[in-house]
């Protein structure tokens, strides 16, 4: 009879015989050290909590598992085992009388079965290896459901956008007109009222106040639907930047912000929509202020760079939208705040995902600045830094007269 081809497995195999009858245990290890199988790690078990311990300590291939251990009995041994373990490949070694059991040990998540007694060296040999082959496919497997499942998940994202897009041009017309005749009323009863009443000032303060989030609300979603159009022209952003401080300077002030300015004087042109871009600053400066501490930092740094052949200084960029030897126009947003937490970091350019949701905060900030940036054909990136608080990234193509007078 020909032995299973011995080239399949490319690498040693490390194996656990977890069985408790000791005549069994020697049978198993004498046929794997004859096997043509290469074995580089063998360990032998005779309890299951002695199986665990071991599968804890070695990162074992595959295991020829006896399902009644003294700790553990039938079905329950093997679910167990795979609960803990499910990266490994599992034969049951049951009893002559048992052959149902090893049967329907296959539909419980073990990869084959031997009948005690009924097997030689080369049906061991040919079960580890279809026990090792199934347990391949079956990871294939799962990383193509999940890869189906996160492709089915963006696709109910982006029709759930399509919606919202759909809706905004709508909601807009019938919330801005409400609301700017509120505006008006307010900003009416304001000047008309001259009460000593302190708390009506107050009141009709937070009323406009309120008006304002709202309205913003509202652009945040027309923007992020794409329903407003694009002007773009050359811009220095240096400049923007400065509109863009000098628009929130009252947020700065009352926080005692210390911003620190690194600008390059020499900076090439963008070729942008002003408006849409003093948007997208204003949220990522306002972000920052939002995550500093009372007299934290905040620096705004812009440069520009030409990007190396192999795009290796800017690895995120992503090749389809830069091209090696491109000159690109970088902004970077810095705080020395909260920072993001790690599980979040996946979830910000989500519409609507915010932390921040007592304190007021919509979450459509970025992702309305991710669309702005990609309307521009440029890139936005937030990361933690090192050792504070979190830097928003900016990049946009250098304008088609900078790059060449750059030349
Ligand atoms: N500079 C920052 N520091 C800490 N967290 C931030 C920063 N910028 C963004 N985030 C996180 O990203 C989330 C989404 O931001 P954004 O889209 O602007 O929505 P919002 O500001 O309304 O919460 C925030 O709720 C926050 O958790
Ligand atoms: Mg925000």
């Amino acid at each position: 009879m020909n032995q299973p081809s011995q080239s399949k497995f490319t690498q040693p195999l490390k194996i656990l015989i977890v069985e408790d009858n000791q005549i069994d245990r020697r049978i198993l290890e004498s046929m794997l050290q004859e096997s043509s199988t290469p074995v580089s790690l063998l360990k032998t078990a005779d309890t299951l909590a002695g199986a665990m311990e071991l599968l804890g300590q070695h990162s074992f291939d595959a295991v020829i598992l006896d399902l009644n251990l003294p700790d553990s009995e039938g079905k329950n041994t093997l679910t167990k085992l795979i609960g803990k373990y499910p990266q490994v490949a599992i034969v049951i070694n049951t009893g002559a009388y048992e052959d149902e059991v090893g049967i329907h040990t296959l539909s419980y998540g073990a990869q084959d079965f031997l009948v005690k007694g009924k097997y030689t060296g080369y049906v061991l040999n040919k079960a580890l290896h279809y026990a090792l082959e199934r347990k391949r496919l079956e990871r294939e497997l799962n990383a193509a459901y999940e890869r189906l499942t996160e492709t089915q998940s963006q696709l109910v994202q982006m029709e759930k956008m399509k919606v919202v897009g759909a809706l905004a041009s709508g909601i807009a017309h019938e919330v801005k007109n409400p609301l700017s005749a509120i505006l008006y009323g307010v900003t009416y009863l304001c000047e008309q009222i001259k009460s000593p009443e302190q708390k009506i000032q107050v009141t009709l303060t937070n009323m406009k106040e309120a008006i304002a989030r709202a309205n913003n609300t509202v652009n945040d979603l027309l923007n992020f639907a794409g329903t407003t159009s694009q002007n773009s022209k050359p811009e220095n952003l240096n400049e923007l930047v400065e509109k863009c401080l000098s628009l929130v300077h009252h947020e700065i002030d009352k926080k005692h912000v210390k911003v620190v300015k690194k600008f390059d004087g020499g900076l090439p042109e963008v070729n942008v929509d002003r408006n849409r871009i003093e948007q997208v600053l204003v949220n990522l400066i306002f972000n920052a202020i939002q995550a500093v501490a009372d007299g934290g930092q905040l620096e705004l740094k812009t440069y520009c760079r030409r990007i190396s052949e192999d795009l290796d200084s800017l690895p995120d960029l992503g090749k389809d939208k830069f091209k090696p030897g491109e000159m690109i126009v970088v902004c970077d947003v810095e705080d020395n705040g909260s920072g993001i937490q790690p599980q979040h970091i996946p979830k910000v350019f989500d519409p609507f995902f915010t932390t921040r949701r007592e304190a007021g905060g919509v979450g459509l900030g970025l992702s309305v600045t991710k669309d702005i940036m990609e309307n521009h054909n440029g890139v936005v990136l937030v990361e933690n830094r090192p050792t504070q608080g979190v830097r928003a990234r900016l990049v946009f193509h250098a304008s088609d007269g900078a790059a060449l007078s750059d030349q």
